[in-house]
């Protein structure tokens, strides 16, 4: 299949290219930066340029498109700046994919168009583990701009209800080069409240990629990928104890269990996070 990823030099980007490569599709990366590899069919493309995106794709005779493109670390930019990256090139891509007639998009959204990690104050959590109808309250530009992209992929499989649009809504991608120093020193203190404890390993979050290209189903979903535990070396129950003692539990959480409840993504794409921090050695001292 022949697949454009735009945001194909990034740090996910990389390891999605690399992933379709293995299986054999023929991608072209689309970027405003050039990727180190000079062996990759590139074209320099800014994602808020509508009529550059559609060239580039016609160019490149795309069949699926996987739109990574954005600010992904907001607070290095002013955030009028972070809305006008994430949400016009979300909207320039599945546009351009619809007028060209390229059926297969999987977009990277966030657990965050939830409102979690980047809110002032700990966000409101109406009951964990959290699924994908929970209420979304997003607060700041980046949290505002994953959502804004969730309601335009809407929108746009109104227009074209043929068009599959898959959105991952990927917690912190992480990759398993930093997992022994975590071992070492990460954790055993409330940590990450506010994202929930979330993270998922990089072959995780590139296996998902790949299975949302294969859909056959058809109309816009959205789909929490996260790993099955937490980043924390505090049981999962004592987390919510001490930091979400008033959320309803939906049912008991065993373990490290992450408060992420992923069968959405296991049902519509047969994924499952198979990577996790605690393997390879990790013990609970
Ligand atoms: N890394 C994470 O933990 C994480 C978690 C949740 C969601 N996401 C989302 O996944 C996607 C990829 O994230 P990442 O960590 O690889 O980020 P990254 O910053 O490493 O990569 C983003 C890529 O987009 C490109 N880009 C930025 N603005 C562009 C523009 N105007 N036109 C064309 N290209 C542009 C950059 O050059 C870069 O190569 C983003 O949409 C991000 O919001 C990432």
């Amino acid at each position: 299949m022949k697949v454009a990823v735009t945001g194909g030099v990034g740090h996910i980007g990389k390891a999605v290219v690399q992933g379709l490569m293995e299986r054999g599709d023929d991608v072209t990366v689309l970027d405003i930066r050039e990727p180190e590899s000079r062996k990759l069919s590139f074209s320099k493309v800014d994602v808020t340029d509508f009529v550059q995106v559609a060239h580039s794709l016609e160019s490149c005779d795309a069949e699926a498109v996987v739109h990574l493109a954005a600010i992904a670390y907001p607070l290095h930019e002013v955030p009028h700046e972070v809305i006008r990256v994430n949400v016009t090139g979300t909207y320039n891509v599945l546009e351009a994919c619809r007028q060209s007639g390229i059926k297969k998009v999987v977009v990277a959204s966030s657990i965050n168009a939830v409102g979690l990690s980047y809110n002032k104050v700990r966000p409101r959590i109406d009951y964990l583990p959290i699924d994908e109808a929970h209420p979304a309250r997003p607060e700041d530009c980046y949290s505002l701009s994953k959502w804004l992209g969730e309601q335009i992929a809407d929108a746009i499989v109104r227009l074209e209800p043929n068009m599959s649009i898959v959105s991952l809504r990927f917690h912190w991608v992480t990759i398993p080069k930093w997992y022994s120093h975590w071992r070492k020193y990460h954790g055993k203190d409330w940590g990450d409240f506010k994202g929930l404890w979330g993270y998922v390993d990089i072959r995780d979050a590139v296996n998902a990629v790949l299975k949302a290209l294969s859909v056959t189903w058809t109309g816009h979903e959205v789909l929490f990928i996260c790993a099955s535990d937490t980043t924390s070396k505090v049981p999962t129950m004592e987390l919510v104890k001490a930091c979400y003692p008033d959320v309803p539990l939906k049912r008991e959480l065993q373990g490290y269990e992450g408060l992420f409840d992923l069968r959405k993504a296991k049902e519509l794409l047969d994924w499952k996070p198979l990577h996790s921090w605690r393997q390879n050695g990790y013990s609970d001292e």
